[in-house]
């Protein structure tokens, strides 16, 4: 999206959106409609909630294509408020299939009491909302119209500054909704490998390890994944110290299966296809990396992605079969779709072992029974540290990233002990599918804080959320790149 700045103006093409407000200008517009925006804001219909609207096509006194009018609550707003002002009125402007649009902001709409810090953050959700993945359509009617945005402001300069990492924000939740939308056929573990190695133009330090460096190091429980696959499999580093000493970094760790047929244990072919967002979790770590480096964020993060396709052949990983993990436990693999876990093991542990973090967060798309305990709206976590799981909860509640705590037990861990091997990787089937989930990470965990966030119910919505158009939503980068900003950045 194309977004500018500029100062209040009456635009004489477009959509026009007016953000409801009583200033000066507004007075002025009032009396060049010879009082349609009153009459507007009186209807009864337009009465109540932050967003509701009308649209006018063809107003009266203006030149613009259509006039959309929006209330926004004159409560305090807050940057996630805000932010999804600028996503309602984004999921407006899509449905009017305008090219540009000019939104006017009302002095009396403040963040911290400044207007100029509004309307970046307005800006910030209104390009979030519109990003839409229309590139393998060929009908232009099928595509995205808007392309260019002007917001208002009382300070251009001062909004283009709140905005610039904002901006970097959204490059990063953008890339990460590319990487996910995108199918198998484009998307392998290679893609994203090769996706990794571009941030080196922003000043990450990518690291690639191949098959053959991670079977000499005995990352057998990752490789064991990838083998039923024509597709090479890849664990890949990307560091990103920009704190300015050499403080041990915070490690973010990603499961990339790049498509989970489930293997042997295959899965039904009923929306098998949902299975491309498998790597959502390497998705969420490949944009989050791209969005510190952008904004040159001060805080040592290294983000990693486990990246493998899970595949049946004739040279598949079977049920039954046993494999040595880099940790040295042996794992007794006893269904190949709970794969992800299996590609974690090898790369939290390597993580932990070779970066020092002072905490350890990963992402996945783990299990299909976190969908049936939350649905669609929060995604799961757990943790070994409660002042970690308190930062994660705080930067959720601020970028409305929903997530639920849930617990990690002894008694859990009893349900996926082996009888052949020191681990399995499912439980008995006693329920608590995504628990047992967790648990089986957390063997491969040392001392180290530690959270796991459960996306599979997230990653993707097929409605549409109030910051994402539908499908994939980048669930995860504005959570943790708020818990970065507020918790390992120095000032
Ligand atoms: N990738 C799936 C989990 C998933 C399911 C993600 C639905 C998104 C939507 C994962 O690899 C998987 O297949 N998990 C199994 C584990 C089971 C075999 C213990 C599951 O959840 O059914
Ligand atoms: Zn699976
Ligand atoms: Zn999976």
């Amino acid at each position: 999206m194309d977004t500018q700045f500029t100062s209040p103006t009456v635009p004489t093409s477009g959509a026009f959106v007016v953000i409801i407000g009583d200033d000066d200008f507004q007075k002025d517009l009032d009396g060049r409609m010879a009082g349609g925006l009153t009459k507007i804001k009186n209807l009864p219909d337009f009465k109540g909630k932050c967003g509701d609207h009308v649209i006018i096509p063809a107003p009266h006194g203006l030149d613009v294509s259509k006039l959309i009018v929006v209330h926004a609550e004159s409560a305090e707003h807050t940057a996630q408020s805000l932010a999804e002002l600028g996503g309602k009125i984004g999921s407006i402007l899509l449905g009017t299939r305008e090219e540009e649009a000019f939104v006017l902001v009302p002095y009396a709409v403040k963040l911290d009491g400044c207007s100029a810090r509004a309307s970046a953050h307005i800006a910030h959700g209104l390009a979030l909302r519109t990003w839409t993945f229309d590139k393998y359509m060929g009908k232009k009617e099928n595509k995205k119209m808007l392309v260019r945005v002007q917001i208002s402001s009382p300070k251009i300069a001062d909004s283009k500054e709140f905005f610039a990492p904002l901006k970097a924000l959204e490059s990063g939740v953008l890339l990460t909704r590319h990487v996910v939308s995108e199918p198998a056929n484009v998307v392998d573990p290679a893609y994203m490998a090769n996706q990794a190695k571009e941030l080196e133009a922003l000043g990450i330090k990518t690291t690639i390890l191949d098959e053959k460096e991670m079977a000499r190091l005995g990352m057998n429980a990752l490789l064991g994944v990838g083998q039923g696959s024509v597709k090479d499999s890849y664990l890949v580093m990307m560091e990103w110290n920009g704190s300015g000493t050499d403080e041990a970094p915070l490690a973010i760790v990603g499961k990339g299966v790049t498509f989970d047929t489930g293997g042997i244990s295959i899965k039904p072919s009923g929306d098998m296809d949902e299975m491309k967002w498998d790597m959502g979790g390497s998705g969420v770590v490949l944009g989050l990396m791209k969005a510190l480096a952008s904004r040159k964020a001060k805080a040592n993060v290294v983000g990693v992605m486990g990246l493998v396709e899970n595949m049946p052949d004739g040279n598949a990983q079977r049920p039954g079969d046993i494999v040595t993990s880099l940790s040295g436990q042996t794992i007794e693999i006893l269904n190949t779709d709970a794969e992800g876990r299996l590609v974690l093991a090898d790369a939290l542990w390597y993580t932990q072992d070779r970066f020092k973090p002072k905490a350890m967060i990963d992402l996945a798309t783990l299990t299909g029974a976190i969908v049936v305990a939350l649905g669609h709206e929060y995604a799961g976590f757990f943790s070994n540290d409660m002042g970690l799981a308190a930062h994660i909860k705080a930067a959720s509640v601020k970028t409305g990233e929903k997530v639920w705590h849930l617990p990690l037990d002894d008694a859990y861990d009893q349900d996926i002990n082996s009888t052949i091997a020191d681990v399995k990787n499912i439980g008995s089937g006693r329920g608590a599918g995504s628990i047992t989930a967790a648990q089986f990470l957390q063997r491969f965990v040392n001392n180290v804080p530690w959270a796991h966030i459960d996306i599979a119910g997230t990653a993707w919505d097929k409605k549409g959320k109030a910051l994402s158009a539908k499908g994939a939503t980048a669930f995860g980068v504005r959570l943790l790149n708020q818990l970065i900003q507020d918790q390992y950045e120095t000032a």
